[in-house]
């Protein structure tokens, strides 16, 4: 989508398809810029106000027609209280405008401004939820997407370009995440996942690393091998190495699950609990997202993303249940359910990065256990850390997203579920109790001294079924965790 910031002192000018305008509750004065408009329509969106049928609740709407030429379609969209209103409303709106456009086949639009506490963080969380919103998977791609966006505002906005640019590029790499995420097994699996992170990556300043089956067996990334096993396509693990900070300065290492396919292994899943186990590899995506965008925006960091891909099939080939895996770091781990397979994938790519780049900082993203969602629902990722500063520095730039996290223990207790009789620890705990928990404490295993954090995903990767409701989350793949990263890491920037 091409997008535009215009300075424009009355709104009845503007022209485009949908011109989207937001309303706050109780609103009596509205500004005049809108006044403007709202002549224009012979008093509509005034009228609309008070009314039953409109409540003012945030991203609720009403589209109101034009009858004197100029505008055509104005879609009003609450913004609840003025006085509680933030980035996530501006978001919200942004979204909801570009959302209705799409259903209504519309191709051009423009979203009139209103400026809550900075300009520049109301244009950015506006033009976020357009962009973002804007997303469409699969074969209708090209027939419903909004193609140009203006955002109008009454007056100048500093650096609105560039603004505009960088939302465009971060939307870019949310929308790279959800292709990877949304493709069918059939389409993304461990080695097509591989070509298109090479594709995507042509021409950006990048190193890709890619260790393959014998190297994987060379290094004892048998965590890894021991998983994939099952797959007619062998594992991998992809690593894109982003130097943003120059020589000398510490690795932040992202993780992604990437099981492109989980049928749960010969611990084989049930029908109903398989079906959208494509975005079992959501994790690996987003990471691949957060190294694409952090590359394309130049950010100051040294960035490392690691994906482990693989896809857990049962098989002849498949591993088995009380097989014992010698993994990278040398713990021994015994295979007590083959479906608990993320965390032997992870596990293996923690301890490499850990051991090979000595971050100064290590964040997983993974769609790891069904229980995050018994705990959460689909309205936040749970959070786990063995660093009590990088847990507040996480909650902090989720805030500022609105992507949802919510912190849970890794208390000594735990670890005694995990205890095996015959190897150092096995891959589940006792019975379902704590499962989001105990998959945390097993990936903890894994990371030796290094500041960690885990985010489990599983709730809030995909609204394929069940999913975090917002309107910039279309229907498949959420990008979650791809802004929050990104944000955690502009804290991270080296100036300079
Ligand atoms: N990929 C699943 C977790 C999952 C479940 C993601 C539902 C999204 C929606 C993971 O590999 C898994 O199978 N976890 C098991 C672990 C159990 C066997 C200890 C689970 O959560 O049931
Ligand atoms: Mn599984
Ligand atoms: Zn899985």
């Amino acid at each position: 989508m091409i997008s535009s910031y215009v300075v424009e002192p009355d709104y009845s000018r503007l022209k485009a398809d949908l011109v989207g305008v937001l309303v706050f509750k109780g609103e009596e004065t509205l500004p005049k810029e809108v006044e403007a408009l709202n002549t224009e329509l012979g008093g509509g969106i005034k009228a609309l106000l008070g009314t039953p049928e409109f409540t003012c609740g945030v991203g609720e709407s009403v589209l109101i027609y034009g009858f004197r030429g100029g505008v055509k379609r104005v879609l009003v969209v609450g913004g609840g209280d003025k006085g509680s209103a933030n980035a996530e409303v501006l978001r919200t709106y942004g979204a909801v405008v570009v959302k209705r456009a799409k259903e209504l086949g519309l191709r051009s639009v423009a979203i009139t401004a209103r400026f809550l506490s900075g300009k520049e963080e109301s244009l950015r969380a506006i033009a976020e939820g357009a962009e973002l919103a804007n997303y469409v998977w699969g074969a209708k791609k090209d027939l419903r997407r909004v193609e140009e966006l203006v955002i109008a505002g009454p007056e100048e906005v500093e650096g609105a370009e560039r603004i505009l640019k960088e939302v465009g590029v971060v939307s870019e790499a949310v929308s790279l995440g959800r292709d990877l995420a949304n493709g069918p097994a059939e389409e993304v699996n461990p080695e097509t996942f591989e070509e298109r992170v090479r594709e995507a990556f042509k021409g950006l300043p990048v190193t890709l690393k890619v260790l393959h089956e014998e190297d994987l067996r060379r290094e004892g990334l048998n965590g890894i091998i021991a998983v994939g096993k099952g797959s007619a396509i062998p594992p991998r693990l992809v690593i894109i190495e982003y130097r943003g900070a120059g020589e000398g300065e510490p690795w932040i290492a992202v993780v992604g699950k990437g099981v492109c396919f989980d049928a749960g292994g010969l611990d084989l899943k049930t029908a109903a609990s398989m079906f959208d186990m494509k975005f079992d590899k959501a994790g690996a995506a987003y990471a691949v997202a957060v190294a694409y965008a952090a590359a394309k925006l130049g950010l100051k960091v040294n960035l490392v993303a690691l994906a482990p891909l693989v896809e857990n099939l049962p098989s002849g080939s498949s591993y088995k249940p009380l097989d014992i895996i010698k993994m990278y770091n040398g713990l021994t781990v015994e295979v007590h359910n083959t479906d608990a397979e993320g965390r032997l994938i992870l596990a293996d790519a923690l301890a490499y990065a850990a051991k090979n780049y000595s971050p100064e900082v290590m964040i997983d993203m993974a769609t790891l256990t069904g229980s995050i969602i018994s705990a959460l629902g689909c309205h936040a990722a749970g959070l786990f850390s063995n660093d009590e500063g990088l847990k507040e520095e996480i909650m902090k730039a989720a805030e500022e997203t609105g992507e949802k996290v919510w912190p849970f223990p890794m208390w000594e207790e735990y670890y005694e579920d995990i205890k095996s009789d015959f190897a150092d620890i096995k891959n589940i705990g006792v019975g379902r109790a704590a499962g989001a928990i105990i998959g945390a404490v097993f990936l903890s295993k894994f990371v030796g001294d290094t500041k960690w954090a885990h985010l489990d995903i599983a709730g809030v990767a995909n609204t394929q079924q069940e999913g975090p409701k917002k309107p910039y989350y279309p229907k498949g793949a959420t990008g979650f965790g791809v802004r929050l990263l990104l944000q955690f890491l502009r804290s991270k920037e080296r100036s300079g």
